[in-house]
């Protein structure tokens, strides 16, 4: 069975009560068992981790990276809060193993305050998808998992 990562950055425990407006009202848990489900219809499964720690994050996407190497996962879909507009060594980290993420942002970053139009993630992400609420985690799943 293949694996994927769903990596959450800081704050993003909160989903559900953090900014409802911005963020919705689905918990980050309603969210992982969402990405469960989509990927269980392609024999997937699903490792969910959550961190506030930019180091945590960092050493999550280099297991990825050896994981992907053997074989063990297909890559990792990826919303690294605002590390995203602040993290070279997220940028780094990324580009340092071969593994495909893919950036998911809930809301529209670009409509928000300008110091979220940049990302330190985008130009080492394979693809990203920013602003179509929590159903961005399950479309990046398809991506990853469809032929
Ligand atoms: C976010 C957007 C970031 O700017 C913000 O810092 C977050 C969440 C999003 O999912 O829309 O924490 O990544």
């Amino acid at each position: 069975m293949t694996k994927l990562l769903v990596l959450n950055g800081p704050n993003l425990n909160l989903l559900g009560t953090r900014e409802p407006g911005q963020y919705g009202h689905e918990t980050l848990k309603d969210v992982e068992e969402k990405c469960r489900q989509v990927a269980a219809q392609f024999d997937c499964e699903v490792e969910c981790f959550q961190s506030n720690t930019e180091g945590h994050l960092i050493d999550a996407i280099h297991k990825a990276g050896v994981e992907f190497k053997n074989g063990e996962c297909v890559g990792v879909v990826f919303n690294p809060g605002a590390y995203t507009h602040t993290s070279i060594a997220l940028h780094d980290a990324i580009k340092g193993v071969d593994v495909p993420v893919i950036e998911v942002h809930i809301s529209n970053v670009h409509a928000r305050e300008t110091f979220r139009h940049h990302s330190y993630i985008s130009p080492v992400a394979a693809g990203t998808i920013i602003g179509m609420g929590t159903k961005g985690y399950p479309l990046a799943i398809k991506y990853l998992l469809e032929d």
